[in-house]
């Protein structure tokens, strides 16, 4: 296993290319499943995730190959199950759900299991697919879903959903006349796994709005497209800039898909301009303490809620943070009060007292974004921190410390 060894204090300056996002790529590779053939998706990272899911399309009898591209293909798929041993090391795996239902009519689909950062059930995917016709068992700890022929429906999320409408809206797409997805995730991954579907033949009109409405074909035929860019790594460096008093130059995002995390970061005191694909960003005065509160898209997303406290940490007042999305995503407090942060807590609400200075230690990375705030705090600190359990951060973020050590920080990876 391997840790980061990381000496902060150093203000970075310099260029970053964005990489594409995680969050996009696994549900293309997942609509591979609907249309059989070869599908070619460019700009798709390098990242623990995206293997684990070439592994389960793998199992499923799906090629793939991941060099400049990311080829899949799906003419030979025999068997209809995502296993247990590869869904509980990634719950995104789940996605192949739809698909497989609209592809086959049947599949068999371990239940994801608890996560770190909450219970996270599925209760409201299976709700929506026994709408559409589904007969849903749940046996020895898998979904059991079959159907004669998936019909639309009128749907209406209990809650927003980014996977569940991301997996009815695939399930829907070759299913006996029209479904309405109501209160449906109005994320950009979503809108950009939308276009995909309609690129192979699907009629969906709406993704990006809280309505979206899938009109049911007889087949899709494989396509190509690009995934876009991860506007949570762009946060996550944008911050970097912050919390280090450096200066950074951004390529190959979308500023369009950040308008709430920049907003926010301007208000906290950081200097950012966006024109086209480039954001730039840094920091003069002291770090402003604001509050803020997590949010479906367009609002503040959770996957920057634990990158925001590091900075927090280092604010001139008292900051209140608000998790609305997760009921457990704070396992980093503790992790950062090693650091010399100020937090309390109180259920889903985190009061931030800014310190002067955090100081380098020996931390413990829990889960993906955790483990970034961790970096974050690191590269502000005084002295030497050591992050283990890192390879929680290899699942979302692509050559972390390559791109962090080309800017100017002192940052190694060290095998255990
Ligand atoms: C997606 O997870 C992302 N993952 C998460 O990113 C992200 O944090 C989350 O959306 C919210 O933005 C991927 O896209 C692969 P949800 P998802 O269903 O779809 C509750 C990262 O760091 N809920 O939108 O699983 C749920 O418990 C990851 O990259 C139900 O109760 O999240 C949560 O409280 C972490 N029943 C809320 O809804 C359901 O059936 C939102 O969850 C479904 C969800």
């Amino acid at each position: 296993m391997d840790k980061l060894v990381i000496e902060g204090g150093v203000p970075l300056n310099g260029e970053v290319q964005i990489s594409g996002a995680k969050n996009c790529a696994l549900p293309l590779m997942a609509a591979t499943l609907i249309a059989n053939g070869t599908h070619s998706f460019g700009n798709v990272p390098h990242l623990r995730d995206i293997r684990t899911m070439q592994h389960l399309l793998a199992h499923m009898g799906a090629s793939s190959g991941h060099h400049h591209v990311l080829q899949i293909d799906t003419s030979d798929v025999h068997t209809l199950e995502a296993p247990y041993d590869l869904v509980r090391t990634m719950r995104a795996s789940v996605l192949v759900l739809g698909p497989l239902l609209a592809r086959y009519r049947r599949a068999r689909v371990s239940l994801p299991g608890g996560c770190a950062i909450g219970a996270r059930p599925i209760n409201l995917h299976l709700k929506a697919l026994a709408q559409m016709g589904v007969d849903i068992d749940l046996e020895h700890g898998y979904v059991v879903g079959h159907a004669r022929k998936l019909r639309g429906a009128s749907i209406t999320f209990d809650q927003v959903t980014v996977t569940g409408t991301e997996n009815i809206m695939m399930a829907a797409c070759l299913a006996d006349g029209v479904t309405v997805l109501k209160n449906s995730a109005r994320e950009p991954e979503v809108v950009a796994l939308a276009d995909y579907l309609n690129r192979m033949g699907a009629r969906i009109e709406g993704a990006g709005t809280d309505e979206i409405t899938v009109t049911g074909v007889c087949e899709l035929t494989p396509s190509s497209c690009d995934v876009i860019p991860d506007r949570i790594e762009a946060g996550t460096y944008l911050v970097a800039a912050g919390i280090t008093g450096g200066a950074l130059k951004l390529k190959g995002c979308r500023p369009d898909h950040l308008q709430a995390v920049m907003q926010k970061l301007r208000d906290a005191g950081l200097s950012i301009e966006s024109n086209g694909d480039l954001i730039e960003v840094c920091r003069r005065g002291r770090i402003r303490s604001v509050n803020m509160e997590t949010y479906p898209f367009p609002g503040f997303p959770t996957d920057m809620q634990a990158q925001f406290m590091a900075l927090m940490a280092l604010g001139n007042g008292t900051s209140i943070i608000k998790e609305r999305i997760f009921e457990n995503r704070f396992m980093h407090v503790l992790e950062l009060e090693r650091m010399g942060a100020d937090v309390n807590l109180d259920g889903r609400t985190a009061v931030v007292r800014g310190v002067k200075k955090l100081s380098g230690a020996p931390v413990m990375a829990t889960d993906l974004r955790a483990s970034a705030s961790l970096v974050l705090g690191a590269l502000a600190a005084d002295g030497i921190s050591e992050i283990a359990r890192i390879y929680h951060l290899d699942r979302g973020y692509e050559a972390i410390e390559k791109k962090l050590s080309a800017v100017g920080a002192r940052i190694e990876r060290v095998k255990q």
